[in-house]
This record gives C-alpha cells, sequence and structure tokens, in this order.
C-alpha cells in the first residue's frame, strides 16, 4: 500500500507537471478540493466525455441528451429529499481539530481486515509457489478466516447502523474499534452530527426579497423536471432515457485524495424510464451494459466488481456501485440505482402538476419507473490516469514514464517531429500537419533532441510520434513510433490518416462488446 501511496503522489505531481490538473486559485494557495483542467487535462476531460454521450445517445435510439440549469427552483430540492436529507455523518477530533465522515473511518477500518487476508494470501502464494491453492487457502486458513469473521462482524453493526440513521451507534463502532485520528492520534472524538452537503446562495436582491436556492448536487433532477417536456416534444415512448453532462456542487466534509471527492465536480448522468414492474430487469442490463463500457477501455477487467448496497434509500428496490481499483483501493466510480417513481411522484406532488405517461399498449396512465445511471467525470478521469501512468525502465539503464491511456482518449493524437530545426524539414512536417489537423489533434514539436521530444510524448500519453528527415524530402515517407512498444517503422506519408485513425477512433471504444 505504501508503494502505492508513493505512486499516487507521484500521478498527482505528473498531472501539474504536464498540464492535466492544477489546484485551483493556486496564486491564492489554492481552494480546498477544487481543481482546474489544464491543456492536456480538458482534452482527455472531453474525450471521456464524448465517449460516455455518444455511448447513450448514439447506441441508443431511445436516449436522448439535455442540457438543465444548475439553477433550479428550491422546492426541487424539498421534493428531491435533499434539503431534509442530504447529510454526511460527520465527528471531530478535539485534538487534531480535524473533521472526518464518520461512516468513512469506519469503512477505512473494514478494509484494514482485507488488507491482512490480502497479505496472508500473498505470503502463502510466494512460500507455495505454482502449487499454491487460493480459494482453498482462503476457506481454511485460520487466520484469514478470524479477518473474515471480525470483518463481517463490524460490517453488519455498521450496516445496521446506517440503516437505522443510529448516530450514537456510529460513534460507539469509532470507539469500541479503538479507531484513532490520523493526524493526531488520539481517540478523543466528538459526538456524530449530521451535516447538509448543498452549497446555498441567493437569487435576486435583498431588497426584492431574495430567494434562497441552491447550487445542484446532483444533475439528475434537471432530467426529472424535464421529463414531461422531453417525452412530448420528442414523442417518446416508454422505456426510454434522458442523459445530461454537467457540473455538481457538494460541500463534502472530507474533500481527499485529489479529484477523487471534489466541492465543484461534473457528472454523466442518465435517467431511463421504464414501466412498473420491468424495472428490475432493466437494472440488470443497464448493470451489464455500463461495466462493458468501462471494460472496453482495456484497463484491465479485474480493476472493476460490483459493489451491492446494504443500506438501501428509501426509495430504491435495487443499488450497486461500479468500484475501480484506485491506489487507495477499490472506489465507487459509478451508481446504478433502481428508484421506483420516486421522483416523479414527488415532483408531480410538490409542483402539484400531473406527471405521467399514457402507454398506448397498455392504454393506461402511470408514473414510470426509473432506473438511474451516474457517473463521475472527474472520478473517471482519475481511474483512467491512474490505470495508465507506467514507469518503464528501458535498455541502457534509462527510464521513461508513460501513460498508456485508451487511444480514443489521448490529449494528443498525433506528435509530429521534423529531425532538425532545417533543410526544409520543418516545412514538410507543418505541411503534414495542416493536412491531419482536421481530423486528430496533433503536436508539432522541434525543440530538443528527438529522444526527449519522444519522452515528452510518452508522458502526456500521445499514441504516434512521427519523425520527418532528409529522405522524406524525396521519397515521402515517415518513419512513425508506437507509443507502447516504441517501436519504429518507415510508412508513407499518404497512408499516415489511415494508420491513425484505424487506433484513435472513438468507434473501437464504442464497438466493443465484452
Ligand atoms: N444522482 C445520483 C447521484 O448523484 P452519487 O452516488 O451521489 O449519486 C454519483 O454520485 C457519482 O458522482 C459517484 O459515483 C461519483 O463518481 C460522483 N461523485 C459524487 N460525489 C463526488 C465528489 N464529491 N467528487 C467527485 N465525484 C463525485
Amino acid at each position: 500500500m505504501a508503494q502505492q501511496e508513493e505512486v499516487f503522489k507521484k500521478l498527482v505531481s505528473h498531472c501539474k507537471e504536464y498540464g492535466f490538473v492544477f489546484p485551483s486559485s493556486e496564486i491564492y494557495d489554492g481552494l480546498g478540493a477544487v481543481y482546474d483542467y489544464g491543456q492536456n487535462g480538458v482534452e482527455l476531460k472531453n474525450n471521456i466525455k464524448k465517449y460516455w454521450w455518444d455511448s447513450m445517445t448514439l447506441l441508443n435510439d431511445n436516449v436522448v441528451g439535455i442540457d438543465s440549469a444548475i439553477f433550479m427552483h428550491p422546492t426541487i430540492w424539498k421534493a428531491s429529499g435533499h434539503v431534509d436529507a442530504f447529510n454526511d455523518p460527520l465527528i471531530d477530533n478535539k485534538d487534531s481539530k480535524k473533521r472526518y465522515r464518520a461512516d468513512v473511518l469506519i469503512e477505512e477500518q473494514l478494509a484494514k481486515y482485507d488488507d491482512k487476508i490480502d497479505k496472508e494470501v500473498e505470503k502463502a502464494a510466494k512460500k507455495f509457489g505454482n502449487t499454491f491453492d487460493e480459494q482453498k487457502f482462503r476457506e481454511t486458513n485460520p487466520r484469514v478466516l478470524e479477518n473474515e469473521a471480525k470483518k463481517a462482524e463490524l460490517h453488519t453493526r455498521f450496516a445496521t447502523a446506517l440503516n437505522d440513521n443510529n448516530l450514537e451507534e456510529l460513534r460507539q463502532i469509532i470507539v469500541d474499534y479503538e479507531i484513532v485520528c490520523p493526524i493526531s492520534g488520539t481517540r478523543n472524538w466528538t459526538e456524530v452530527r449530521q451535516f447538509n452537503l448543498m452549497f446555498a446562495t441567493e437569487m435576486g436582491s435583498t431588497a426584492d426579497g431574495a430567494l434562497k436556492i441552491y447550487l445542484r448536487p446532483e444533475t439528475a433532477q434537471g432530467i426529472f423536471v424535464n421529463f414531461l417536456n422531453v417525452q412530448k416534444s420528442g414523442r417518446m415512448k416508454i422505456p426510454f432515457g434522458i442523459a445530461q453532462i454537467g457540473k455538481a456542487f457538494r460541500n463534502e466534509i472530507v474533500a481527499r485524495q485529489f479529484i477523487f471527492r471534489m466541492r465543484e465536480f461534473e457528472q454523466m448522468e442518465m435517467q431511463f424510464f421504464v414501466r412498473p414492474g420491468e424495472e428490475l430487469q432493466w437494472f440488470e442490463k443497464w448493470k451489464q451494459t455500463r461495466i462493458q463500457w468501462h471494460k472496453a477501455l482495456g484497463l484491465g477487467d479485474k480493476k472493476y466488481r460490483f459493489h451491492d448496497h446494504d443500506k438501501l434509500a428509501h426509495y430504491a428496490n435495487a443499488a450497486t456501485d461500479i468500484e475501480f481499483e484506485m491506489p487507495f483501493g477499490f472506489k465507487e466510480v459509478e451508481g446504478i440505482h433502481s428508484r421506483t417513481d420516486f421522483d416523479l411522484s414527488s415532483h408531480e406532488k410538490f409542483s402539484g402538476k400531473k406527471i405521467q405517461y399514457f402507454d398506448p399498449e397498455l392504454n393506461k396512465s402511470y408514473t414510470p419507473y426509473v432506473i438511474e445511471t451516474s457517473i463521475g467525470v472527474d472520478r473517471m478521469f482519475l481511474s483512467v490516469l491512474a490505470a495508465s501512468y507506467c514507469e518503464e525502465e528501458l535498455e541502457g539503464g534509462d527510464t521513461r514514464v508513460v501513460l498508456k491511456l485508451p487511444p480514443a482518449l489521448a490529449p494528443v493524437k498525433l506528435a509530429i517531429l521534423p529531425l532538425v530545426k532545417k533543410d526544409g524539414l520543418p516545412e514538410k512536417a507543418l505541411e503534414i500537419m495542416n493536412n491531419l489537423k482536421f481530423e486528430f489533434h496533433c503536436q508539432y514539436d522541434e525543440k530538443d533532441s528527438i529522444g526527449k521530444r519522444y519522452r515528452r510524448q510518452d508522458a502526456i500519453g500521445t499514441p504516434y510520434c512521427i519523425t520527418i528527415d532528409h529522405d522524406s524530402l524525396t521519397d515521402n515517407q515517415v518513419t512513425i513510433r508506437h507509443r507502447d512498444t516504441m517501436q519504429q517503422e518507415r510508412v508513407p506519408i499518404a497512408d499516415l490518416e489511415t494508420i491513425v485513425r484505424e487506433k484513435v477512433n472513438m468507434k473501437n471504444l464504442l464497438k466493443i462488446k465484452n
């Protein structure tokens, strides 16, 4: 784990050094848990969003997109339950004065049992080599079983406390398991209190009677309140979905781990409206569709797992998270929820407007049920970067840092490098770039040795570099270098467009069915 933390620190500084992510307002010493995306970060982020958007709206003829406002009528957040219940249980350490989420402290304690078990398995695997039967070991080893039992016991207590909204019990668990503050190392805890995560502001001047409004904590409500608009104007028939990408804001208590938990972040959400009674089969379908979407990136199937919820929200009848193995453990990247008819019914009640669908096949009206898929762009960004970041030892003792990004997501697709800055090579290079730049994000670079230029492109994950040399002027060929293998080959300039397209086209990802 310590090694993983080291890698994570390097990743964070890599993001800054190579223009992916900067701390916000840095010259004023930053702003907690708010980040800016730099010149390469914004390209990667846009590519992730395009991959999601196209997979929703191009591949499904019954899913359409919208872009609703961040400011919404305040009653929407009453109806959705956010005003009364969008809380996190917080606890303070009286010595360090640091604030924590009580549930996160307990989850970290649970993860410690997994770490202990993994260490036992690792040790045994080393000892027994090829003859090692991991499954049998996990089922029979006394230390593994003891840790499994302790984990299960804590898990049950924790789930019950959450379900009962029992803040005293959450505190008692922290006390009983002797959980200490990572800063002060003490167990001097306050009570556990609820803390609402919405940012509030005012619309209009105070003299006019300003309206207290909220920065939206999720994009989903913008979809629900537009259900009828989209259904009617698009003559949509159930089942159908509405997708949206946009900013969301949460006053997170514990804002840590870089862009994993931010106060301003972006979500990609899709609400899929179905007939009541058919929701669980659609839930299963979307679970499979979404995990395939993730796995198609080729970052490693073992890095994903489902985590079914212990505590179902009162309006949900099924819920799961897709977790990704970050450098700090498996963490939620996406949530998939079967939300019943809660949201539409609640908006009907609070707005006084009828929000129903007339189903011509059933010849009756009903409130549709909803399956939601909700993924954080920034968490997705972090997972892609973490899985792509590699430090490699090269022949001759040299090293390189390379981002093995899925080519379709790479910020720059092709680097165009004249071998020298004279003899007409820059002109030839620019001629090639001017032909290709309409389709691919190209970067021209003539500074420093060719080796240094390759390293710069590896560090931002550029799948291809081409070098223009003196022979290129006469034979109209260039040397193309592949990022991951570093292999080079001579190819006709006329073939470049096809070669690059074959590798970087988003279609390649969208067509993959696992
Ligand atoms: N509409 C449902 C909803 O908002 P959520 O589980 O609270 O559900 C969905 O959020 C996704 O949004 C999460 O899986 C995560 O990827 C992302 N997300 C939530 N809070 C975040 C934060 N503070 N910073 C970054 N991403 C966040």
